[in-house]
């Protein structure tokens, strides 16, 4: 009465340990495929959103994100495109794209007491940069920021921006403004 299974274990085990085998080149296969399938997918997604560096101006990276994109916006006319855009080319790595910054780091832009107390001073940190101790929003800095190397028109753009943005309500930042600042030189 005893009906026997036609495929007893020993057939059965060197299929299952195979498949084992099988399994793990699938998951290395899946990694190599899935890692840089997510890459791309970030690489490419299509948010309007752009903080790549383009081609154009400062290069000095290889941001080649959306770089279509994002040179459109700094072709823009309106102050608050280009300088969207050339926040995410300039200051966006450190600051972080929503000007968070990063505690104990980099100092926030969104909601900064010392940015919004003094829109002309952000003039001339941007122009000749920060060092040293600084307090932004009761938390204390002592770190340094290069001056960055943009035009008048640009640094006008970037600052009405981050005064805008985040929910700042900061002024629009003039060209003329920052000629001024400028050939007033650094403060000592
Ligand atoms: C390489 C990193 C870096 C980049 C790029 C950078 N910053 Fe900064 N920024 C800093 C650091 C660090 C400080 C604080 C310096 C200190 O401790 O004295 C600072 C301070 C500031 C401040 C004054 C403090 C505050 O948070 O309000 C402003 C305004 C500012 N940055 C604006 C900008 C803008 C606008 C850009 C782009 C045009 C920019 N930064 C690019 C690192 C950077």
């Amino acid at each position: 009465m005893s009906s026997r299974d036609p495929s007893p274990i020993a057939q059965r085990r060197t299929p299952l340990i195979a498949r084992l085998a099988y399994g793990q080149l699938a998951l290395a296969a899946l990694a190599f495929v899935a890692v840089p399938a997510l890459a791309l997918k970030k690489a490419y997604s299509p948010d309007p959103v752009v903080v790549a560096n383009s081609t154009d101006e400062s290069d000095s990276d290889e941001g080649d994100t959306a770089a279509a994109s994002t040179d459109g916006a700094l072709a823009s006319a309106d102050p608050i495109v280009r300088g969207e855009a050339l926040f995410g080319q300039s200051c966006a790595a450190c600051h972080q794209p929503t000007g968070t910054g990063i505690p104990g780091a980099f100092p926030p832009l969104a909601g900064s007491d010392y940015l919004l107390a003094d829109p002309e001073r952000a003039v001339g940190v941007v122009l000749h940069g920060l060092v040293g101790p600084v307090t932004v929003n009761g938390v204390a800095y002592e770190s340094a920021m290069p001056p960055m190397p943009l035009e008048d028109a640009d640094v006008a753009a970037v600052l009405t921006y981050v005064l805008q943005a985040w929910g700042n309500q900061g002024p629009a930042v003039s060209a003329d403004t920052v000629a001024r600042i400028r050939a007033a030189g650094p403060k000592s």
